[in-house]
C-alpha cells in the first residue's frame, strides 16, 4: 500500500469513528419493543427462564431470572401497591365522611376543671416510643413502594435519593426500639387488654360513636381500644418478625421463605398503618379531651366518667393500677 493510500485508510476509518458509530449507537434504544424482556424471551423460547451453568454449590445462582419470581414482583409491585393505597385512602376517606356528619366527638357534660391521671409517664413513654417509630417506619416503609411513582417526580433524581438513603436506615434501625416498645405496652396494658362480656355491650351501641349522649360502661379500655391494642401486638408482632427476616436473608430460609415474609410484611404494614390512622384521628382531632391521656397524663373527670365510667369508680375507690385515687383540680 502506497504512503498516500494508507493515509486515505486512516482517514476514511477515523470518519467512520466520528460519524457513523454514534449514529449506530444513537439507533440502539434499550426501551425499545425489541429489546424487552418479553420479546428477549420469545426470541430465547425458554418461557421466561434465563439460566446457564455455575460452578459454585448454589446451583439456583445459575438462575438469572424464574418464572415464579416474575409473578412475585408483579404481585409486589401492582397487587400490594394498590391494596396498600386503597387501605389507607379509604381509611382516611371513611374518616372524613364520619367527621362531616358526627363532627368533633364533645364532652356531653363539658369539662369538670377536674383532672384524673390516666396514663403514667412510663406508659406515656412507650406509647410514644411506639408511635414515633412506628409513623416514621410506615413512612419510610411506604417510600419503598411508591416514592419512585408518587413523590420522585414532586421532588426530583437529588432530593428523593438522599431521602430514600436515610429513609433506609432509619427502617432498619428504628426497628429495633419500635419493637422494645411493644413489649412495654404488651407487659403495661395486656392484663386490661382481656376481652370481657362488657365488650359485647360497647360493640351492641357502637361504643356512643354514632349518637350523642350514648355513653356504655367501660373499665380502663373499651372493645374499641382492646381492638386498636390486640391489631398492634399481633401485627406488630408479625412484622416484626417478617422484617427480621428480612434483614438478615442468610437465616429466611428458601428465596420463596423470603418473599412470602416480604409480602406479609407489606400486607400487615398497610392494614395496621389503615387502622393506626383511625386511631390517631380518635385520639387527637376525632375527641374532645382524648389527647390528653397521653398529652400530660390527666384527663378530664367528666370525659372520663362519659368514656370510662367503671375505670372512674376503681380510681375513685383507689383500685387503679395507674390512676391517683383521686381526681386533682386542673390549673
Ligand atoms: C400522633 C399519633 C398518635 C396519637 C395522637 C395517639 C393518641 C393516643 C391516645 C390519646 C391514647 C389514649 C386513649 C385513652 O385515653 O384511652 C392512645 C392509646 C394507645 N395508642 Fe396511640 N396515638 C398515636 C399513635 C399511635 C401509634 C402509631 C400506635 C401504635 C403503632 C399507638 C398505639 C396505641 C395503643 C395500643 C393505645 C392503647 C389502646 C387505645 O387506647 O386504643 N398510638 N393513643
Amino acid at each position: 500500500m502506497s504512503y498516500l493510500s494508507k493515509i486515505a485508510a486512516i482517514l476514511s476509518l477515523a470518519f467512520a469513528v466520528a460519524v457513523i458509530a454514534p449514529q449506530a449507537r444513537a439507533q440502539v434504544n434499550p426501551t425499545a419493543e425489541s429489546v424487552s424482556e418479553d420479546a428477549l424471551f420469545q426470541a430465547l423460547g425458554t418461557e421466561g427462564v434465563v439460566s446457564g451453568r455455575v460452578s459454585i454449590p448454589d446451583q439456583s445462582a445459575g438462575n438469572l431470572i424464574k418464572p415464579v419470581n416474575k409473578d412475585w414482583a408483579l404481585l409486589h409491585g401492582n397487587t400490594v401497591v394498590t391494596l396498600s393505597v386503597l387501605a389507607v385512602i379509604g381509611m382516611l376517606a371513611l374518616l372524613t365522611a364520619f367527621y362531616v356528619i358526627r363532627g368533633r366527638i364533645r364532652v356531653d357534660s363539658g369539662l369538670s376543671g377536674r383532672t384524673i391521671l390516666r396514663f403514667n409517664s412510663i406508659e406515656r413513654f412507650a406509647h410514644w416510643t411506639l408511635a414515633s417509630t412506628f409513623i416514621i417506619l410506615a413512612i419510610s416503609g411506604m417510600n419503598l413502594i411508591i416514592g419512585k411513582s408518587v413523590i420522585l417526580p414532586v421532588l426530583g433524581e437529588g432530593a428523593f435519593g438522599t431521602l430514600s438513603a436515610w429513609g433506609k436506615i432509619a427502617h432498619n434501625y428504628l426497628a429495633w426500639p419500635f419493637m422494645v416498645s411493644l413489649a412495654l405496652i404488651f407487659v403495661l396494658w395486656v392484663i386490661e387488654n382481656i376481652p370481657n362480656k362488657l365488650d359485647m355491650e360497647w360493640i351492641k351501641l357502637g361504643g356512643g360513636l354514632f349518637k350523642k349522649g350514648v355513653h356504655p360502661p367501660a373499665k380502663k379500655f373499651n372493645a374499641g381500644q382492646k381492638v386498636i391494642f390486640w391489631s398492634v401486638i399481633v401485627g406488630g408482632a408479625a412484622l416484626s418478625y417478617t422484617g427480621f427476616m428480612l434483614l438478615f436473608p442468610s437465616i429466611a430460609g428458601s428465596f420463596t421463605d423470603w418473599q412470602f415474609y416480604q409480602l406479609i410484611h407489606a400486607l400487615v404494614a398497610a392494614g395496621l398503618s389503615a387502622i393506626i390512622i383511625a386511631h390517631i384521628y380518635i385520639g387527637s382531632v376525632g375527641m374532645e379531651g382524648a389527647f390528653d391521656a397521653m398529652g400530660s397524663g390527666e384527663v378530664d373527670e367528666n370525659w372520663a366518667k362519659e368514656h370510662h365510667s367503671l375505670w372512674v369508680e376503681e380510681v375513685k375507690g383507689g383500685k387503679s393500677a395507674s390512676g391517683k385515687g383521686a381526681a386533682t383540680p386542673a390549673e
